[in-house]
């Protein structure tokens, strides 16, 4: 057993709440992804698994054992750093037996150990070099290497990829996701690029400001946020959030459009917030059609598509941005209307809760 279960957690710094009454599972063999921008926690709670700082309240068990003031080398928790740190004087293979010789092992177990975890990671043909004769992947690979040959129970990887460039990183990326599986080690990824997350992770964490604010697999995070948080983070561009005022008669005034709600009263009462996703508005066809009234703020050519930043009155936050087609032939200052089908639209309170999601 390996799973890693969080139950009430605090991490206090000095006045900084970097995990805030965390309960988390990460289940036995199951690659979790934690996401969240700059300083939400998320290295704070690898951290906190390896065992290289305590909780400041709650409980943390590993298997089923609670590992509270458990020193890290008696965890078989291994952990890839953000900034890799190969030792830089020691070759590939150097690297990779120096946590077993640490352990005490006899040199076939560590020839054998080493062997295939340099397999493992496609690293056979490159042990005899040294880190700074290695591109930025391979480094990232031997540091992987390293952390496996001591067979954790869990894996933990801390934006392994953040020193890789674009393409490189979807190419580890998807050999992380393989080894994974081949491994079925328990594996907690961190990173603060929600794509990464979404392509990565069958459960995804998002955190915000030391709080977990939802947790589950990709397309429930897209199609069901459970507050205005997840709602703008998940997504590019993320959902449109604008300020919904209840205006009687079953409608809301949205900048100085009024739109019909399709929802209960209380729905109406309650809402604050209204979301839509960019892909789901589109140009109204006709007059008569219900849309948001606008003009055009900004427009973005991505050439398969057209980003269109339609300002809806004076309140700074009823910008909507709606993703169009192709190439659209619009200029600034120019007055359109945004549809929306009713059933696309998600509606949060005050608090930013999702109260409805469709
Ligand atoms: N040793 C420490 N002493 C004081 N504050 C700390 C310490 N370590 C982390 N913090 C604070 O705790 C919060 C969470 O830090 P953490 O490193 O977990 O963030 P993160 O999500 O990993 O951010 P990043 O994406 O920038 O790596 C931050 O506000 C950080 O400044
Ligand atoms: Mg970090």
């Amino acid at each position: 057993m390996s799973d890693v279960v969080f139950s009430g957690v605090d991490k206090v710094y000095g006045d900084v709440r970097a995990l805030n009454q965390l309960d988390l599972t990460i289940e036995e063999g199951e690659l979790l992804v934690c996401v969240g921008s700059s300083g939400c926690g998320k290295s704070t709670l690898l951290r906190l698994i390896a065992g290289l700082e305590q909780p400041s309240a709650g409980d943390i068990a590993i298997g089923g054992q609670s590992v509270n003031g458990v020193p890290p080398q008696q965890r078989n928790v291994a952990m890839v750093f953000q900034d890799y740190a190969l030792y830089p004087h020691m070759t590939v293979r150097e690297n990779l037996e120096f946590p077993l010789k640490m352990h005490g092992l006899d040199r076939p177990e560590i020839d054998r150990r080493v062997q295939r975890a340099a397999e493992q990671v496609h690293m056979e043909e490159l042990l005899e070099r040294l880190p700074k004769q290695l591109s930025g992947g391979q480094r990232q690979r031997a540091a992987m290497g390293r952390a496996l040959v001591r067979k954790p129970a869990v894996f933990l990887l801390d934006e392994p990829l953040s020193n890789l460039d674009a393409k490189l990183r979807v190419n580890v990326r998807a050999e992380i996701a393989e080894l994974q599986a081949e491994l079925g080690t328990t594996m907690a990824y961190v990173t603060h690029d929600q794509v990464e997350a979404m392509t990565l992770g069958r459960r995804v964490a998002v955190f915000h400001q030391g709080r977990l604010e939802q947790v589950a697999d990709p397309q429930t995070l897209y199609r069901k946020p459970a507050n205005v948080f997840v709602a703008g983070f998940i997504g590019n561009p993320p959902m449109n959030l604008l300020p919904a005022q209840p205006s009687g008669e079953g409608e809301f005034l949205v900048g100085e459009q009024r739109v019909r709600c399709g929802g209960s009263p209380e729905l109406l009462r309650r809402t604050a917030t209204l979301g839509v996703r960019p892909e789901q508005l589109c140009l109204c066809r006709s007059d008569s059609e219900p849309g948001l009234a606008g003009q055009v703020d900004n427009i973005e050519h991505l050439g398969h598509e057209t980003l269109l930043y339609v300002r809806l009155g004076h309140d700074p936050a009823a910008l909507a941005v709606a993703r169009l087609q192709g190439m659209q032939p619009f200029v600034k200052g120019e007055r359109v209307r945004l549809a929306f089908e009713q059933q696309n639209l998600h509606f949060f309170d005050a608090d930013g809760k999702a109260i409805f999601n469709p």
